[in-house]
């Protein structure tokens, strides 16, 4: 039978693990704050703060829901709970949303590791604030480093993949995010004593609603379904190898908490930096990687810290790197029945490809525009703000009207073991206030209404 010969996870821990491990990368270090930045600062958190609630746990939910139901990939689990309708559609654009994320996401993946490197041989000590800046523009425009760590990246992501669940993503996941979160906390106490913190903070946390545009809600909602891992089936797939007695209720609110104090952790350990070092807060994609090193140096023991920081920033993007390939690999495999090992060495190429163009966006292929945008710029925000919304769009369509209130709560109650009382809350949520939402924010977003 297909379900005995599926890998699973071994734990509860390893499933929030695991699932923690896809939502928390990147997207709350790296994106969260530059988007914050970009997009007025505290108007901009209040917002990403209601959509978590009322979006991004109801898509969360609805995808264990129909992954562990179906124990199958995106595509072959729609197949099975809607057989002979267009539903697989939605996970056709999942898998194709995930080579798309996955080549920009490892490109900035290989940034880490050259700060990791960088951190390691002391090429932060004694810069100026211009230095540090400069040093991050003249390796993204270069062409061989970003490329070389790009493709090191992968090749780390495709060999925990081939492992498996159990004894790949779990085993390192379970080991990995909870040091992350200690160095986070290290980094905040440094960061909030640093002379001129509280206007960093007060751009953080104070929302000033004349800043407040279509644009910045779509961008929060966009962030929301990014951050989550939500709206292109990586929880679907992961829901698929979730035991039966796991509350999947449960994981979808502690996996959607650690995520979001994560990304505000992260605001507070980067703001009163950008503002203590006079750094514009909408400076874009290199936000970061410009602030952080700044603080290292003013602190003691910091050559440490940037070493610590930088790996764990690395761990952190594996642990979501992995969750993504994974998506494309139980596809292959699944479909095209392969082997896991087949399947991982198809995906890596072919997102290899599509990567090293996104790694030249600043150097070697920067003339290439689409839109205005660089190949870069285009995969962030198609990917962001337009499919994982009109996937999670669907999948809460699917949930709350085709697949039946009854297999719905039979799902939720494990086979009717448990109480699951939030049951009608949830039903409501994903029949009318997540689609509409959705909807409203999407179309207002892209000037259609
Ligand atoms: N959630 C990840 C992050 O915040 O870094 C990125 C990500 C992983 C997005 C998996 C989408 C996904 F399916």
């Amino acid at each position: 039978m297909q379900t005995d010969q599926r890998d699973s996870f071994g734990s509860r821990f390893g499933v929030i693990a695991a699932a923690a491990g896809s939502a928390i990368g990147l997207g709350n270090i790296w994106r969260f704050p530059y988007v914050l930045g970009e997009n007025g600062g505290g108007i901009f958190l209040l917002i990403y703060l209601i959509l978590v609630a009322m979006v991004g746990i109801p898509v969360m939910l609805s995808e264990f829901t129909i992954g562990r139901s179906a124990r199958r990939n995106p595509y072959g689990s729609f197949r099975k709970l809607a057989p002979g309708k267009p539903w697989y559609l939605v996970g056709l654009v999942g898998i194709a949303a995930a080579f798309m994320i996955l080549a920009f996401y490892t490109v900035v993946a290989g940034w880490t590791l050259e700060y990791l490197y960088q951190a390691i041989a002391n090429g932060f000590s004694g810069k100026s604030s211009t230095d540090i800046n400069q040093m991050f523009d003249t390796f993204r425009a270069g062409t061989f480093r970003p490329i070389l760590w790009f493709l090191i990246f992968m090749l780390m992501t495709s060999w925990i993949v081939i492992s498996g669940i159990r004894k790949g993503i779990e085993k390192y996941t379970k080991v990995l995010m909870p040091f992350l979160f200690i160095l986070i906390l290290i980094l905040d106490i440094r960061a909030i004593t640093l002379p001129g913190a509280g206007e960093g903070l007060k751009f953080l946390f104070k929302p000033d609603i004349s800043k407040i545009s279509a644009e910045t809600i779509l961008e929060a909602l966009g962030q929301g379904f990014f951050s989550l891992s939500i709206g292109m089936g990586t929880l679907i797939t992961y829901g698929s190898y979730i035991g039966n007695r796991e509350r999947l209720g449960n994981t979808a609110l502690n996996v959607t908490l650690a995520d979001t104090l994560i990304a505000i952790l992260a605001g507070v350990a980067i703001f009163p930096a950008v503002f203590a070092f006079h750094i514009p807060p909408g400076e874009g994609t290199g936000l970061v990687f410009k602030t952080l090193p700044l603080i290292f140096q003013e602190m003691t023991g910091g050559y440490v810290f940037a070493i610590l920081f930088f790996l764990l920033l690395s761990i952190a993007a594996l642990t979501s790197t992995i969750s993504v390939l994974e998506v494309i690999v139980a596809f292959f495999s699944e479909e095209l029945n392969i082997s896991r090992k087949a399947a991982t060495i198809l995906a890596s190429l072919t997102v290899g490809l599509l990567g090293v163009l996104a790694a030249g966006s600043w150097g070697w292929f920067s003339q290439f525009h689409i839109l205005k945008q660089s190949v870069f710029g285009i995969l962030d925000f198609t990917t962001a703000n337009i499919l994982l919304p009109l996937g999670g769009f669907f999948i809460v369509i699917f949930v709350g009207w085709f697949m039946g209130t009854q297999k719905v709560q039979m799902e939720l109650s494990n086979g009717g073991s448990l109480k699951a009382g939030y049951l009608p809350v949830f039903v409501f949520l994903v029949r009318y206030v997540a689609p509409l939402a959705i909807a409203l924010v999407f179309m207002n977003g892209l000037g259609w209404i």
